[in-house]
């Protein structure tokens, strides 16, 4: 079975500081990435900047900075971001890299060798801040500006010699494609978008700008920079070491498991790569999945609109972890969501401090004063423990299946009526009811503390500091997390000491509570 697991976020540009947007792509691939890996697989995880083009040289232009020293001021708070949002990526790629650069103009040379590249002009219109060319009915006008419908950033009309890759060529292969492979585009209402647009016919596709230079070279036309999305994508492939045949990543990790999105750069990762890769004979990535927007208001976040939550002040008010269980809980995955500080403190108090907070300093606290604050040695289970016990072994491949369709809904649901159930669990059976029966009362504290442990597996990829915290209680740290021991009913040392762990997360006082 294939145990490789690739996968990446989009490269951001560095034109302006990171949002909460940038932040929610990130933190849903380190929930897929560290659930993979506890799951035994061997996990590549990439982010990065998208560091050339127009939009990056006029930003640097009016930073009063060259282009590079720009982005490699800016690239530097992603790099941080992903340090801050604690995630698992194993590798941040740069497009201004050598290990890039080589690659795209490899990539370059291979669809020139194929035919796939000819030189011509280029007049229409162009999206700096979306890096995009728009068709004449895909822009409008509006307060005597034009605009591109879908994003409604500013166009404006180039004509320039340029070079053009045969996307028109390849419509026929990739409705095939996507016919074959159902799985390629999520989630499916935006399949149908995809699809739509490439049966309405594709032109050929502008692929190197003259008029600026801040790029890739075109091999053998030192005139041209190589158009920013054809140097962008290959990001996937250079960070493999692609073409490199000594080097054993591509042969492990290509082709890509998940390509993660937002939705407004879909046509660009489902037809456009996909193009690219066909015409190189590249194999084509097994998905990619659109997210939907963080809205803000009924608006998409974004700097060109200056309507930012900045993560970074979020964390430094709740913490990293309430905003990672927040993110992936309330914005249901694939949907547009709004996300408000009113909503993220009903989750704090109500999931994290009152469900699982709770349940974990209950259970400890009881087991310190009646188990001699340990693992209690001597238990003898009855039909009601190992039925909430054994659910989570019954459910376990639901799970995994689950996660491989990207249900992160289904999941954290399935997460929050556990903990539900184990608090229900522990009221019931009335530990402190069994003082003269030691037996059932350690049995109980067991069971509970068993479910503890692997509801803290299931959060590991969503809190991970959080559920080593917790997970620390039974001395299991990072390299023994493991998510097939969930199905081990006793797992857990018994006679063990249990460490001390503090409070878990604070109740916000609501103001108008
Ligand atoms: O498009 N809600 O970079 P970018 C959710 N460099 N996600 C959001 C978001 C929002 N309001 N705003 C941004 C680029 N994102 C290219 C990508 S990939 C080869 C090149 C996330 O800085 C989302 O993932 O504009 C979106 O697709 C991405 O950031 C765009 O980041
Ligand atoms: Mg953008």
């Amino acid at each position: 079975m294939d145990k490789n697991f690739y996968i990446t976020t989009p490269i951001y540009y560095p034109s302006g500081r990171p949002h909460m947007g940038h932040a929610y792509s990130s933190i849903i691939a380190d929930f897929f990435a560290r659930f993979k890996s506890i799951d035994d697989y061997n996990v590549h995880f990439l982010t990065g900047t998208d560091e050339h083009g127009l939009k990056i040289q006029r930003s640097a232009e009016k930073a009063g900075k060259k282009p590079k020293e720009f982005c490699d001021q800016i690239s530097q708070t992603f790099k941080d971001l992903s340090k801050t949002l604690n995630l698992s990526n194993t590798d941040f790629i740069r497009t201004t890299e050598n290990r890039h650069k080589k690659t795209v103009q490899h990539l370059w040379s291979l669809l020139e060798k194929n035919d796939d590249i000819y030189l011509s002009n280029y007049s229409g219109w162009y999206s700096v801040s979306d890096e995009a060319f728009y068709n004449e009915d895909e822009i409008e006008e509006i307060e005597g500006k034009k605009i591109a419908k879908s994003s409604k950033s500013n166009v404006e009309w180039i004509e320039e010699e340029s070079y053009f890759f045969r996307l028109s060529k390849w419509q026929k292969p990739l409705l095939e494609f996507y016919e074959k492979n159902p799985d390629f585009i999520l989630p499916e209402s935006r399949k149908n978008e995809v699809i739509s647009f490439v049966k309405s016919g594709l032109n050929d596709l502008s692929v190197s700008r003259k008029s600026f230079s801040w790029g890739i070279p075109v091999p053998n036309n030192k005139n041209h920079v190589i158009y920013v999305w054809l140097d962008a994508l290959t990001n996937y492939l250079s960070a493999l070491n692609y073409p490199d045949k000594d080097d054993d990543l591509f042969k492990k990790f290509w082709p890509a498991t998940i390509h993660l999105i937002g939705k407004d750069i879909l046509r660009f990762h489902a037809v456009y790569w996909p193009a690219f890769l066909l015409a190189a004979k590249i194999d084509l990535p097994k998905k990619v999945y659109g997210h939907g927007w963080i809205l803000s208001g009924e608006e998409k976040m974004s700097k060109s609109k200056g309507n930012i939550l900045d993560p970074l002040e979020i964390i430094k008010e709740y913490g990293l972890d309430p905003l990672r269980y927040y993110l992936i809980k309330e914005v249901s995955f694939g949907n547009d969501g709004n996300i408000s500080q009113e909503r993220l403190e009903d989750c704090i108090n109500s999931d994290l401090a009152n469900n699982y907070g709770n349940l974990c300093q209950r259970v400890t606290a009881f087991a310190n004063k009646n188990c001699d604050g340990k693992i209690p040695l001597t238990i003898k289970f009855q039909e009601e423990d190992l039925l909430i016990l054994n659910k989570f072994k019954d459910n376990l491949d639901n799970i995994r299946s689950k996660i491989d369709n990207q249900n992160i809904n289904f999941y954290i649901d399935y997460i929050v009526s556990s903990l539900f159930e184990a608090n229900k669990y522990f009221n019931d059976q009335e530990p402190w009811k069994k003082k003269d029966d030691q037996i059932r009362l350690n049995t109980i504290v067991y069971t509970t503390l068993e479910i503890v442990r692997k509801i803290s597996l299931l959060l590991y990829p969503i809190i991970p500091e959080s559920s080593l915290k917790v997970l620390n209680i039974f001395e299991i740290d990072e390299k023994k997390v493991e998510l097939s021991s969930i199905s081990d009913n006793e797992y857990l040392i018994k006679g063990k000491k249990l460490n001390k762990i503090d409070i878990l997360f604070k109740k916000i006082e609501k103001k108008n509570d």
